[in-house]
C-alpha cells in the first residue's frame, strides 16, 4: 500500500504529460518552440540515446510525438487502474529512460533533469506492480483462482487471459478517445512565426543581398539581408530567421515599446532553437528562459545569455546585419 500514492502520481503524470502535449498547439506546429521536431533535432545530436531518435524519431516527427503522447496516456490510464501494471511501468520507466539519454543528458546537476528520477520511481512499480493496492491486477488474480470466471448471470464465461485483453482493449479505446479530445480541443499556434526572407546560409545572404545593395539606403549597411515587412513583427511578438552569417537561427523580438531586439536562438544549454511567447524567450527543451530586454538568462540550466544580434529597419523593412 506504501506504493499507491507513486502509482497514482505516476499514472496520473503520464496521462496529463501526454493530453498537455496533443493540446499544446505549437506541438506538431513546424517553428513554434514546442514543435516536436526543434525538440527532437535538439535531443538527438551529442546525446547518448541520439541514435535511437535519428533512426526512429526524426523521419516522421508529427508521428513519433503523436505516438508518445498516445502511449503516455495509456501508460497513464493502465497505471492508475492498475491494470497490466508490471508491463505498463516497465514502458514508462523505457520512456524515461530513452527521455534521459537524450532530452535530460545535458541537465547539470544530473538530478535537475527529471526524467532520471522517474526511471527511478518507476522501479517499485515494475518489481512489485501493484500487489496489496486496490486494483484491477489483484481484482483478476482472484477471480483467476477459478478457471472460468462469470462476468454476468446470463452471459458467457470469460477466462482471465480474455477479461485482460478486453480491458487493455477498452484502455486503448480510451487513450485513443482522449487523446483525440486533446487534440481537437487545442487552439490555433500564435507564437514565434519565421520571417519569410530569413533562411540564408552564407551563400543564400551573399545573393539576398545583392539586390538590396542596388537600392541602397543610407541607414542599411552593405551586405544587411532583408527579412520583411516591418509589420510583419508586431509589438509583442518574436519571430526567427537563419543568420546571414552562419545560417544559424536567430530570433527578432517587437518589444512592447516598439523597439526591435535580436538574438541567436540557439540555446546556450545544449543547443535546442528558443522561441518567444507570452513576453518571454524560453527554451522548449529544459525550460531555460531569456530577458527579451537584454538576452540575458532569466531561468532554467542555461549558463549564459543569448548572443545579440544587429538587425535595422528601414522604409518599413526589417534588415538583417551580418555579424
Ligand atoms: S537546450 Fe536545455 S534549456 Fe535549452
Amino acid at each position: 500500500m506504501a506504493l499507491l500514492p507513486l502509482r497514482l502520481f505516476l499514472g496520473i503524470t503520464f496521462v496529463y504529460a501526454g493530453v498537455q502535449k496533443l493540446s499544446d498547439p505549437g506541438f506538431l506546429h513546424p517553428g513554434a518552440p514546442t514543435y516536436i521536431g526543434t525538440q527532437l533535432h535538439g535531443f538527438a545530436h551529442g546525446t547518448p540515446g541520439g541514435f535511437i531518435l535519428r533512426a526512429f524519431a526524426l523521419p516522421d516527427p508529427k508521428l513519433a510525438g503523436i505516438g508518445v503522447a498516445i502511449v503516455e496516456i495509456a501508460v497513464g490510464l493502465l497505471v492508475t487502474l492498475g491494470l497490466l501494471t508490471r508491463a505498463a511501468a516497465a514502458v514508462g520507466l523505457g520512456l524515461n529512460l530513452i527521455l534521459f539519454l537524450t532530452n535530460s543528458w545535458h541537465a547539470y546537476p544530473y538530478f535537475l533533469g527529471s526524467d532520471i528520477v522517474f526511471v527511478f520511481a518507476w522501479l517499485p512499480l515494475v518489481l512489485a506492480g501493484a500487489e496489496g493496492q486496490p486494483a484491477l491486477d489483484n481484482g483478476l488474480e482472484r477471480l483467476a483462482r477459478s478457471p472460468r470466471m462469470r462476468m454476468a448471470p446470463s452471459g458467457p464465461a470469460l477466462s482471465r487471459r480474455e477479461v485482460i485483453t478486453r480491458s487493455a482493449g477498452a484502455v486503448g479505446a480510451a487513450s485513443l478517445l482522449i487523446a483525440g479530445v486533446a487534440a481537437a480541443a487545442k487552439g490555433s499556434y500564435r507564437g514565434t512565426r519565421a520571417l519569410a526572407a530569413g533562411t540564408g546560409t552564407r551563400k543564400r545572404a551573399a545573393a539576398l543581398a545583392a539586390p538590396h545593395a542596388q537600392h541602397a539606403s543610407s541607414h542599411v549597411p552593405a551586405g544587411a539581408v532583408r527579412l520583411g515587412p516591418s509589420k510583419a513583427l508586431p509589438a509583442g511578438q518574436g519571430a526567427t530567421y537563419n543568420d546571414p552569417s552562419d545560417g544559424q537561427p536567430d530570433i527578432a523580438v517587437r518589444l512592447p515599446d516598439g523597439k526591435l531586439k535580436a538574438y541567436s536562438a540557439v540555446c546556450t544549454h545544449a543547443g535546442c532553437t528558443v522561441g518567444f511567447s507570452g513576453g518571454v524567450i524560453a527554451c522548449p527543451c529544459h525550460g531555460a528562459t531569456y530577458d527579451p530586454n537584454t538576452g540575458s538568462v532569466t531561468g532554467g540550466p542555461a549558463p549564459q545569455g543569448l548572443a545579440p544580434k544587429r538587425l535595422v529597419e528601414s522604409d518599413g523593412q526589417i534588415y538583417a546585419v551580418p555579424t
